[in-house]
């Protein structure tokens, strides 16, 4: 199950104007040394059990395959009329091409037998074909994606990002294409400096572990990561995509707000990553309907201007981090991201960082801000 395309690019959380670039004076080589061993993912902490994405679901439905072509012409034509030119609308091409994965994403059969349903015998129609769900639930979950805009993502129950197939659920916040530079700009600096794959990274506000999986790949058998979050739903998440990709001997999760969960970790980490809520909260109401009405709030809401999470972190990174330790935080992009960078040049964190800098997405916006701890 292989998606070449993103299944849907939501509009970004904002963005601005022009670019900015800052840096301050070179840091002293970090002296680096793995000492902490995460433990395995506690199952205590799964007060939620994750949802199944239908793709892993049991084929036990046999459901007759002229059911199935109406159910798809049902909702071709529900596509197809609910498509608006409006900028907040749904696009019919994304639309279609959604129907294409859901049909992937529920037939245990050859999908094209669906899709390319002129070419097959028209007596094949009274064939069955194995479904991981019912027609009605198809029925029920299409009606959903266009009628309530409850995003593709939580209607497969997975995601597509970097090489990995997350399980995603209403609770937790849909990893962004954008949001893989994070594990990126990470795989950059372990290539060029060995030290920093063998020690800790921390991922807070973890979600649905993305980054976390994502870092501990990088980083392969020598690393460890720490992944936190405050929401019960993205624990449990967290834990059972961690699980999935069999990492439980590298990446821990651990609950609790922000840098609470780690204060037996204080100045051990080599790395420190987090794409925070960073939305200003008046523009939550104005957001697609698929993140603002769907999205969980704590994942998105920043506070007045967006920056009370990424305020808190500046802080945090500062007692967290060993020296010459490296950190990467997402935000809402230009002017947020220059804020940022102003706070931790001034007041009491003046002196604490080091090679400051702001760094574009894949769009051209200046999306990150990365840096060192001297
Ligand atoms: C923008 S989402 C990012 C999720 C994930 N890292 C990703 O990139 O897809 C922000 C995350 O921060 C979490 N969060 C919000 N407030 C928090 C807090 N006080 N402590 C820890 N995590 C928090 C939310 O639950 C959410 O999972």
């Amino acid at each position: 199950m292989i998606r070449i395309l993103p299944s849907l690019r939501f509009t970004p959380l904002l963005s601005a104007a022009k670019p900015f670039c800052s840096s301050s004076p070179a840091r002293e080589p970090p002296q680096f040394e793995a000492r902490i061993t995460p433990v395995a993912v506690s199952n205590s902490l799964l007060s939620v059990t994750p949802k199944t994405p239908l793709f892993l679901r049991t084929p036990s439905h046999a459901t007759c395959l002229s059911e199935v072509w109406k159910w798809h012409d049902w909702a071709k034509d529900l596509a197809t009329e609910s498509s608006t030119d409006s900028e907040d609308g749904l696009d019919s091409i994304i639309l279609h091409r959604e129907l294409k994965w859901l049909i992937e994403d529920s037939i245990e059969d050859d999908p094209l037998v669906i899709l390319h349903r002129s070419e097959i015998i028209a007596d094949d129609g009274g064939k069955n074909v194995k479904l991981r769900v019912s027609l009605e639930e198809l029925y029920e979950l299409w009606r959903q994606r266009i009628e309530n805009r409850r995003p593709f993502q939580y209607v497969v129950g997975c995601e597509h990002w970097r090489d990995l197939v997350l399980c995603v659920e209403e609770g937790v916040l849909i990893p962004r294409p954008e949001t893989e530079l994070i594990v990126d700009l990470v795989e950059e600096l372990v290539t060029r400096d060995g030290r920093f794959k063998k020690g800790c990274w921390a991922d807070l506000g973890t979600g649905s572990g993305a980054i976390a999986i994502g870092i501990a790949k990088v980083l392969g058998s020598h690393g460890r990561v720490i992944a936190t979050d405050l929401s019960p739903v993205a624990i449990a998440v967290a834990c059972h995509n961690v699980q999935r990709y069999n990492l439980q001997g590298m990446v821990e999760v651990r609950k609790g707000s922000w840098f609470e969960p780690l204060r037996d970790l204080e100045g051990q980490f080599v790395g420190l990553v987090s794409n925070p809520p960073y939305i200003p909260s008046d523009d939550i109401p104005g957001l697609q309907a698929e993140v603002g009405r769907h999205e969980p709030k704590l994942a998105l809401d920043g506070g007045i201007d967006g920056t009370d999470s990424l305020f808190h972190l500046c802080h945090g990174a500062f007692r967290m981090l060993k020296p010459g330790g490296f950190f990467v935080f997402e935000t809402n992009g230009e002017k947020q991201s220059k804020m940022i960078v102003d706070y931790m040049m001034t007041n009491d964190l003046k002196d604490c960082f080091s090679d400051l800098k702001i760094v574009p997405d894949f769009a051209g916006i200046n999306r990150f801000v990365t840096g060192f701890r001297l």
